[in-house]
């Protein structure tokens, strides 16, 4: 089965920083249409027996609603339904636009493959910068690290950030009820909690978080509806929503961060190009010492804040 990974379904980009990496540019609007179009397409039927071919029909819907990968999606769709009925339903969801890993239920990241339910925020390519920046800070560390996945969604970040690490603490913490369900499927070696930010993790973490990762949400309320309906219409408001000027979620996670940090201890929030400067502000001015890494070739964008104090050079402790 080809991966779901962005690179192979990478339909159409955007400037926006949470754009989704893979859309339908012309999703059929209405679920009555959509249901004919997936009943027509597959009137045929899949065939019985296991086929690398897709299916004609359901590559013909799928790129009738704008799908650029039409041939993978429909090989996609064909391993996940159980039935030529299950196989009509997700290609009505997927015609209108619901993003396709919503609709089959997961998700690679990382090459990890992670169970994804609709609503839930997909995670995108560009944040495995930050994965990437958590790793070379772990192997920096000389004892078993203390994690956090702040604002985890399905718990990606956490999980791809201590794969392989032996000897890890990871806790991962989301408001939403929903992604909270999908990061306990997801992390299995570890713990999930919800709630607000910094009141979902147990208090004894306080003051021993070697390394905070955080993904919120940063679009700021206004520019939402400018987003693809990808996002817009299938990934909740609070996935999204970085209020007025969209650094809401980044002061707040910044100003409970000194707290919760170890001595030395490093915040990692993924942010966006235009956004940068003033996310870093907002950790300085919470007394870490903030720099901007990035933007990448893929536009990622991570601030790193160190807790402790600034050696009288004016470098950073770590
Ligand atoms: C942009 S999504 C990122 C999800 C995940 N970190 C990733 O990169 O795939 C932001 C996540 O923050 C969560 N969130 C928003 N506000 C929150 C809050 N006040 N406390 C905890 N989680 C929050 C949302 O539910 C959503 O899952």
């Amino acid at each position: 089965m080809p991966s779901l990974g962005a690179s192979c379904c990478a339909a159409s980009w955007s400037a926006d920083p949470l754009v989704q990496e893979r859309r339908i540019d012309n999703p059929v609007d209405r679920p009555e249409v959509a249901a004919e179009v997936a009943a027509v397409a597959l009137e045929v039927g899949p065939d019985p027996a296991p086929d690398p071919a897709p299916d004609p029909g359901l590559v013909a819907a799928l790129r009738s609603a704008g799908c650029v990968f039409a041939e993978e999606e429909a090989l996609l769709l064909s391993a996940a339904a159980d039935d030529p009925d299950q196989l009509a339903r997700m290609l009505a969801r997927r015609v209108t636009g619901e993003p396709l890993e919503q609709v089959v239920g997961w998700a690679e990241f990382c090459g990890i493959r992670l169970d994804i339910a609709p609503g839930v925020f997909v995670p995108r390519r560009r944040t495995e910068r930050l994965v990437e920046t958590a790793r070379s800070v772990l192997v920096e560390l000389e004892r078993p690290a203390v994690v956090v996945d702040l604002c985890c969604g399905t718990g990606a970040i956490g999980v791809a950030a201590v794969e392989d690490v032996p000897g890890v603490e990871l806790h991962a913490a989301d408001i939403d009820p929903v992604a909270v369900a999908c990061a306990r499927r997801n992390v299995t070696i570890g713990h999930v909690h919800r709630g607000d930010l910094y009141d979902a993790l147990p208090g004894d973490l306080r003051g021993r978080v070697d390394i905070l990762l955080v993904n919120a949400p940063y679009v700021p309320t206004a520019e939402i509806e400018l987003m693809p309906r990808e996002a817009r219409l299938h990934e909740r408001q609070v996935a999204l929503d970085g209020g007025a000027d969209g650094l809401g979620v980044h002061r707040r996670v910044a100003v409970g961060a000194p707290e919760w940090l170890a001595e030395g201890g490093t915040l990692l929030m993924e942010t966006s190009r235009h956004q940068a400067s003033r996310t870093a502000t907002c950790c300085n001015e919470a007394g870490l010492h903030a720099q901007v890494l990035g933007p990448d070739e893929q536009g990622a964008v991570v601030v790193r804040a160190i807790s402790g104090q600034r050696p009288s050079s004016g470098r950073m402790t770590r």
